[in-house]
């Protein structure tokens, strides 16, 4: 079967690369960033200064919010279409670039409606205005190597997660050295969301050499990394282990796409604002034990490179994980109230199953299993296949 295998046009990484952002040409440019954490940090106005001496202009939409809203994606547009830039510059956490990513959409297509560009691969041909350019200051979701912008319907409590090839970054900065000031519980959230990636993009039925090589990297490096940049945010090293192995996770689930985890954690992110890396922690290993019974041979082989011999190793492997970096074991330890979940718990299976996500999965689900690992993931129980 022939692939495809898209990745940014250029990725520079390590500590310093930052300063790359010199080699860009271009007359006016947009910095898309967050609710301060960059412009307090001085890399809004590093940004701005490298961007000055090769004369192009700069303005700055700040203000992005987690899990960013679809009016936040519109009120940038707005800002942007009179500024009329030729790059647009996502800088900060996923928020930031996602809604970075969707304002480009709507500046290139300002005719688009949202439900347009929804249905997966329906977004038309960019870069005729502008182009991308992604320096993440999170080591979690890779979005600065993906084909992917999520973004939220606060009425509908649930995310959308935009699929096109077209939204991979033509540029790449991953400079380790931007997450020194990333608080931990934010380090813990996002590194969990990159394994989560590499797992599920390693077992999906679009899985291949090119994905798995980038999937089995992640998975090694996060395992030694996170807790040593969870203990220590100066860890420049570990820092910098982390950024690389969310932007090869991303590389990798763009290709390979994602499963279950992810149509489920979109649910209680987008219901009960449980954030996405911690939402993916929890369900993670029980759908690694309900995906088992297809993909237990893939597993095992990643469980090996961390020194476990089985899916359930690596499942139990991943909840010590968890504990190490202080995420909880269950939706209800969370604070999630019993009688509000059991109200939501339908309309969160059912939401699941058309999630975009789902059809990649390497075991198809029924909206009972999607229910019964949901319940077993609020409870914290093992999964117990029905
Ligand atoms: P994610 O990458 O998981 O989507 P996010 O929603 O973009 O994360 O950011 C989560 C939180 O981490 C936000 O409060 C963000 O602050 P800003 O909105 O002010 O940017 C914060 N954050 C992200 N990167 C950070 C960094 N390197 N240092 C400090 N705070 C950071």
């Amino acid at each position: 079967m022939a692939g495809n295998f898209i990745v940014p046009g250029k990725v520079f990484h390590g500590i310093g690369s930052f300063s790359q952002l010199s080699t860009i040409q271009g007359k006016k440019a947009v910095i898309v960033t967050g609710q301060g954490s960059m412009i307090r940090a001085g890399y809004v106005e590093k940004a701005k200064i490298i961007l000055n001496k090769n004369n192009i202009d700069v303005t700055i939409f700040d203000g992005v919010e987690a899990d960013p809203s679809f009016e936040t994606v519109m009120k940038g547009f707005n800002f942007i279409k009179n500024f009329k830039p030729d790059w647009i510059i996502g800088l900060g956490g996923c928020s930031a670039i996602d809604a970075a990513k969707a304002m480009w959409v709507f500046y290139e297509y300002p005719d688009t409606k949202f439900e347009d560009i929804i249905p997966p691969f329906s977004i038309k041909p960019l870069r005729n205005k502008a182009r991308f350019i992604a320096i993440p200051s999170t080591s979690g979701t890779g979005t600065e190597a993906t084909c992917v912008s999520v973004i939220t319907d606060r009425e509908k409590g649930t995310k959308y997660p935009i699929v096109s090839y077209e939204l991979c970054p033509d540029i790449a900065i991953v400079d380790g050295e931007l997450c020194q000031t990333m608080p931990s519980h934010v380090t813990a959230n996002t590194g969990l969301d990159a394994l989560t990636h590499a797992l599920e993009a390693y077992v999906t039925p679009l899985a291949d050499a090119y994905t798995d090589c980038l999937a089995e990297r992640a998975v090694s490096d996060i395992f030694h990394a996170l807790p040593a940049a969870f203990a220590n945010g100066n860890n420049l090293e570990a820092r910098q282990t982390m950024h690389d192995a969310s932007c090869l996770a991303g590389m990798s689930f763009s290709n390979a796409l994602l499963g279950i985890v992810h149509s489920l954690a979109h649910q209680v992110g987008g219901m009960f604002g449980v954030p996405h890396g911690r939402a993916n922690a929890i369900l993670l290993p029980n759908i690694i034990r309900f995906n088992a019974a297809i993909v237990e041979e893939k597993y095992t082989k990643l469980a090996s490179l961390v020194g476990e011999s089985s899916s359930e190793g690596l499942a139990k492997k991943i909840e010590k994980l968890r504990h190490a970096v202080n995420v909880e074991s269950s939706f209800l330890e969370y604070g999630i109230k019993q009688h509000i979940w059991e109200e939501k718990l339908h309309i969160m299976a059912e939401h699941a199953m058309q999630d975009a996500c789902t059809a990649c999965n390497p075991r198809t689900p029924t909206l009972d299993d999607m229910i019964n690992i949901l319940q077993s993931c609020f409870q914290g129980s093992t999964l117990i296949i029905k």
